[in-house]
């Protein structure tokens, strides 16, 4: 345990789960690490959810995180009915019930924002932070685990500290973090960061030890999801993407290596990175958000010099595999704080090629990435915004169609707006490529429609968008009609 916890005065303050958890109360403001199902505390909130079970006596938290949770955090709080306000982006089945019926509270907000909001004091005053460890180093700062996502904000913004150490998380892990806290304005300067394997930070959490209140050992690992299996469509949307990125540096808009990747969250995500492997790229480097199963293939495979992100969101599988080549993965992997990893400033610098998932777009390039049917809360804009609005090229890919071809995920007029056609360069489904880069709207529609839409849903697209033209307009719309456009999908009764 020496090698955990280094510091000896800290060592007194190791206490069982329940006592840590007796220090949450009804009414707090908590913000944990986790960023994915990935590197957040688990044995504390699950004996919180036991004591409310086994008391019933109320405790209602707003919590904070990086990003997602695992089950042991999001799942077992929000069951036990503790959870009624959340911040910044969440994928749980239970907490998505949660928001959609209206019990929780959600604010769903791009994600190299919410950690300076939290600084300024937008959301009230921090309670306590809950950080999982992999070790506490001799001055008492706070090594992390497999994210690091928004912690060094909450351990500097919050009143109280309790830290789990988790002997689950590979004492190796030291070394990869690298942690950098930009100044607030009027006092901010340029971050000194102009290429993905630049380290400005350091290697831990600074931590003043007064606000330790609490540490707990533990050894549960990370909920970590298993992925879909790669399918044609994705496999599709692949090769449309890399033939389009070939086309790049054939014309010159891009180098030979490309620009630093970023990726987006999911199956399709991970399916379409993937698609790199068997590509001609070499050399290539990763300025993104997650890191995901096929970055370690493209690792493996020497495609990737870099991997710089914010967390580790394996499969089961690839966790394994992660913890087991962990020492060559430390050398082509950073982890920053999600500020950092999605910072407008930085990825603009870089030039990043945004790959990003929607749900659905609409024919002249807006985005919806979050609401079913303009409502219910799929998981959050994530950090999709960060890098669909100053990447270099922002890529947007989607199957045309969802629920067994039930939906078509190009529609007149999305239900919900997560990124306007100002921000979306490129759309990609298993169709084809819609490059809208420097077209009016009415040329946007065209070309959407012909090269992504379903072949079941193109005659009722052309046909909409020919009667909208007669009405003329810089963006042609019949506003009854495309507002209730889905409503064929809801009469089909796929959804409820
Ligand atoms: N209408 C209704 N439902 C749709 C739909 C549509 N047009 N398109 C997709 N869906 C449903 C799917 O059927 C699936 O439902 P299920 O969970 O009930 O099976 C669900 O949405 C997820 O779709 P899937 O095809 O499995 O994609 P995914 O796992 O790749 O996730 C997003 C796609 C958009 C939900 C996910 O990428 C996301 O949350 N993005 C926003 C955050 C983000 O981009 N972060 C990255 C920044 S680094």
């Amino acid at each position: 345990m020496n090698e955990r916890i280094r510091n000896k005065e800290l060592c007194k303050k190791v206490v069982s789960a329940e006592q840590a958890a007796g220090l949450i109360k009804d009414g707090m403001l908590v913000g944990t690490s986790g960023f994915t199902p990935s590197g957040y505390p688990k044995a504390v909130p699950l004996a919180l959810a036991g004591r409310v079970r086994k008391t019933g006596k109320k405790v209602n938290i707003g919590l904070l995180t990086g990003a997602s949770v695992g089950k042991e955090l999001d799942e077992a709080l929000t069951k036990a009915g503790i959870v009624v306000r959340r911040y910044p982006y969440q994928t749980d089945r239970a907490v998505r019930e949660g928001i959609n019926s209206g019990k929780i509270a959600y604010a769903d907000i791009h994600l190299s924002h919410f950690p300076q909001q939290v600084r300024y004091g937008f959301f009230g005053k921090l309670d306590l932070a809950i950080v999982e460890a992999a070790a506490i180093t001799e001055e008492g700062n706070i090594i992390p685990t497999t994210s690091v996502g928004a912690s060094p904000t909450f351990v500097s913004e919050a009143e109280g500290v309790i830290i789990e150490i988790n002997t689950s998380q590979p004492l190796e892990l030291e070394g990869m973090h690298d942690i950098y806290h930009p100044q607030d304005p009027p006092y901010r300067k340029p971050i000194p960061l102009v290429k993905p394997d630049d380290r400005i930070g350091t290697p831990y959490i600074p931590v003043n030890p007064e606000k330790i209140k609490a540490i707990v050992l533990t050894d549960i690992k990370d909920d970590v999801r298993p992925f879909a299996p790669i399918d044609d469509i994705s496999r599709q949307m692949a090769d449309h993407l890399i033939d389009f990125l070939k086309k790049e540096v054939s014309e010159g808009r891009l180098p030979k290596n490309l620009l630093p990747l970023q990726s987006g969250v999911g199956s399709v995500a991970n399916a379409v990175l993937a698609g790199l492997l068997d590509s001609p790229f070499e050399n290539l480097s990763f300025y993104s958000e997650v890191i995901q199963d096929s970055v370690f293939d493209l690792i493996d495979n020497g495609k990737i010099k870099i991997a710089s992100g914010t967390s580790v969101t394996p499969s089961p599988q690839g966790l394994v595999r992660f913890y087991e080549n962990l020492k060559e993965y430390k050398k082509k992997i950073i982890l920053r704080p999600q500020e950092i990893s999605n910072h407008p400033e930085i990825i603009r610098r870089l030039g990043s090629i945004a790959i990003n998932t929607a749900i659905e777009v609409d024919i002249y390039g807006n985005v919806n990435s979050t609401n079913i049917i303009g409502s219910k809360i799929m998981n959050g804009i994530g950090g999709s915004g960060d890098f669909a609005r100053n990447a270099y090229i922002s890529i947007f890919t989607t199957p045309s169609v969802a629920k067994n071809g039930n939906i078509s995920c190009i529609v007149p007029m999305v239900s919900h707006v997560d990124h306007t056609e100002h921000d979306v360069h490129v759309i990609v489904t298993e169709q084809g490529v819609a490059d809208l880069r420097g077209l009016s709207p009415r040329e946007r529609a065209k070309v959407i429609i012909e090269n992504c839409a379903h072949p079941d849903y193109k005659p009722l697209l052309k046909d909409y968008y020919q009667r909208a033209v007669r009405g003329k307009g810089h963006t042609p719309h019949i506003i009854g009609e495309a507002l209730s456009w889905h409503k064929r999908f809801l009469e089909k009764g796929t959804m409820k």
